[in-house]
């Protein structure tokens, strides 16, 4: 009989833990992403969402346990060693966090001009053929982050996480304050990265119709760990009392045949 391939790993993290002072917050976190897959992360408010990925990319560092991206431990790693590890992720953060004192085009060919030189016509023209896909018009590339709207500034950090075309992708909230067609945009875009250019993608979201959209896994995060862990078609069979309230107000027909 034929072996089963086993998928590559492309991000593990195994019994990861996170207080502030006294207060825990993540506990015995074990999870896979493996590659191809699209993994959503859902939680009550202040579960320990943002913390998570802020543990996986190194901002945070654990009390205790290990994360691995493509089989490089993370903790205690060189800066030198992460900071090139982090210029091959596509990473939006909740707020944000685009550079204020860069115009939009700057901020969304960060990543690129830090590793290769390119004049400002290539660099306007790369931007322009990434915001299209994002509902964005070229003339907010001049401005600066502050001349935008909110949901304008979101699309740019997304814009910013996908130039480059980088095959792990990290997402916290990047549908929320959207509209639902710029959302479904959004969506579109992730489910595309993965599928397409084989990416794997890990998307942190209060936005359940957008977690049947994307996602080939889901976990919930609740009572500071891991509490139920499935696919979304599985949520709507579950009997755990969590993860009935969020798939509550969601028709599965409209997702699932
Ligand atoms: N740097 C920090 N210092 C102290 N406490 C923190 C810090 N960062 C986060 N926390 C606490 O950790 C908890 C989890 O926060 P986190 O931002 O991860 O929640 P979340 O699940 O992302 O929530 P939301 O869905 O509202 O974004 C909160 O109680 C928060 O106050
Ligand atoms: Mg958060």
């Amino acid at each position: 009989m034929k072996k089963k391939l086993d998928k590559k790993i492309i991000i593990e993290v195994s019994d990861l833990s996170k207080s502030f002072n006294d207060n825990i917050i993540l506990k015995n976190i074990n999870f896979k992403l493996v590659e191809g897959e699209s993994l959503a992360i859902i939680g009550a408010s202040g579960s320990g969402k943002s913390v998570l990925l802020k543990n996986i990319i190194g901002l945070l560092k654990p009390d205790n346990g290990s994360i691995k991206i493509n089989n490089t431990e993370m903790v205690n790693i060189s800066r030198n060693a992460k900071e090139k590890i982090l210029l091959e992720l596509g990473i939006t953060f909740q707020h944000g966090a685009l550079f204020d004192s860069l115009k939009n085009w700057e901020n969304i060919i960060f990543k690129i001009a830090n590793k290769e030189k390119i004049n400002n016509q290539q660099g306007k023209k790369l931007a322009i053929s990434i915001i299209k896909q994002l509902g964005l018009q070229p003339n907010i590339l001049d401005l600066y982050p502050s001349e935008i709207s909110g949901g304008m500034q979101k699309r740019v950090a997304i814009a910013r996480a996908i130039c480059g075309s980088p095959k792990i992708l990290l997402f916290d909230e990047p549908t929320s304050g959207l509209d639902p067609v710029t959302g479904s945009l959004i969506d579109e875009l992730i489910k595309t990265a993965v599928k397409t250019i084989g990416g794997s993608a890990i998307t942190i979201t209060h936005d359940m119709a957008s977690v049947c959209r994307i996602a080939d896994k889901v976990i919930l995060i609740d009572k500071q760990t891991i509490s139920w862990s499935g696919t979304p078609q599985e949520m709507f069979r579950s009997k755990n009392p969590k993860i009935q309230e969020f798939v509550k107000p969601i028709n599965p027909k409209e997702f699932f045949k």
